[in-house]
């Protein structure tokens, strides 16, 4: 049987590292004397991040990158790229709910080709456009592991209430593209695992306007949230490649 990725070790890359989830995933890797270098992304201001850069400035490195663009990807990854030959985690914690005029839909009423396009350029499109420049990066002779922040509510099986069409459909893409990514980087990179992680409704802007009916034990704030998916993470092995799982170590259906 392969061996369990355990906590990360060597280079790591944290994309969509501004807030949320993505900061607090770039503070416990800092905290992680067996990190060596942390890359980090964000795309707007990101002060709290910026702080952290300053005060880590041998071991932390940003990136300005917006995922909807693939010139920025591959110009960021290249940078790496010049500076690591290999990296060993990344995390992608990019994600959108919500912003502005965008918001998610109740009804049919609400179906908007354009936000629809939109929900699936940054929750979709993005995170197989890294798979696709990261290939390199992960195969290795260590193991490697790229994990992306999905959401339950992109599970087909699990939906029972219906509502949030764009968000719901892009995340369930994000799936089967990784999904099928992973049965790629079997064959092109057999020491990588790709797995796509729920991590519970957590305390950030982007559940912040739905946070109402969310009973507080079941509210995470972010170093809980955290903590559990570097734990599920940690169990995996490579034959969990192209797997999806939440929080609570339960597998889930696609
Ligand atoms: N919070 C929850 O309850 C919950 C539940 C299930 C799943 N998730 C998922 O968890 C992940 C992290 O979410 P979060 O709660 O931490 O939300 P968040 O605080 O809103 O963080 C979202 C991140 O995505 C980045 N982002 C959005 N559009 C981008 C773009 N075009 N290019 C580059 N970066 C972009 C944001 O960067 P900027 O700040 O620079 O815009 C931000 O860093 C997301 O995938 C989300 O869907 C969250």
């Amino acid at each position: 049987m392969s061996q369990s990725f355990g906590l990360p070790t060597g280079n790591a890359l944290v994309v969509g590292a501004s807030q949320g989830i993505g900061l607090e995933f770039v503070r416990q890797l800092l905290a992680n004397p067996q990190v060596d270098r942390i890359y980090a992304t964000y795309r707007r201001d990101a002060a709290a991040l910026a702080s952290l850069a300053t005060a880590h400035r041998d071991r932390l490195q940003l990136f300005q990158v917006d995922v909807t663009v693939e010139a920025q990807i591959q110009t960021a990854i290249g940078q790496i790229q010049a500076t690591t030959p290999q990296l060993d985690f990344v995390i992608n914690c990019v994600g959108l709910l919500h912003d502005g005029e965008l918001q998610p839909e109740k009804s049919l009423r609400q179906i908007d080709t354009d936000q629809l396009l939109q929900y699936f350029q940054v929750n979709s499109i993005s995170a197989i456009l890294l798979a696709k420049h990261l290939l390199p990066l992960l195969n290795h002779d260590r193991p490697s592991l790229f994990a992306t922040i999905s959401a339950k509510v992109g599970s087909i099986g699990d939906n029972q209430i219906g509502g949030w069409y764009g968000y719901r459909a892009s995340k369930a893409a994000l799936n089967m593209l990784l999904k099928t990514a992973a049965i790629e980087y079997k064959r092109r990179a057999p020491k990588a695992t790709i797995v796509l992680l729920h991590p519970g409704t957590t305390d950030t802007q982007l559940s912040q306007p739905f946070q109402k009916n969310v009973p507080p034990e079941k509210l995470f704030p972010v170093e809980r949230t955290v903590k559990q998916l570097l734990a599920i993470i940690a169990d995996r092995t490579v034959a969990d490649s192209g797997s999806f799982w939440s929080w609570n170590g339960e597998s889930l259906p696609w």
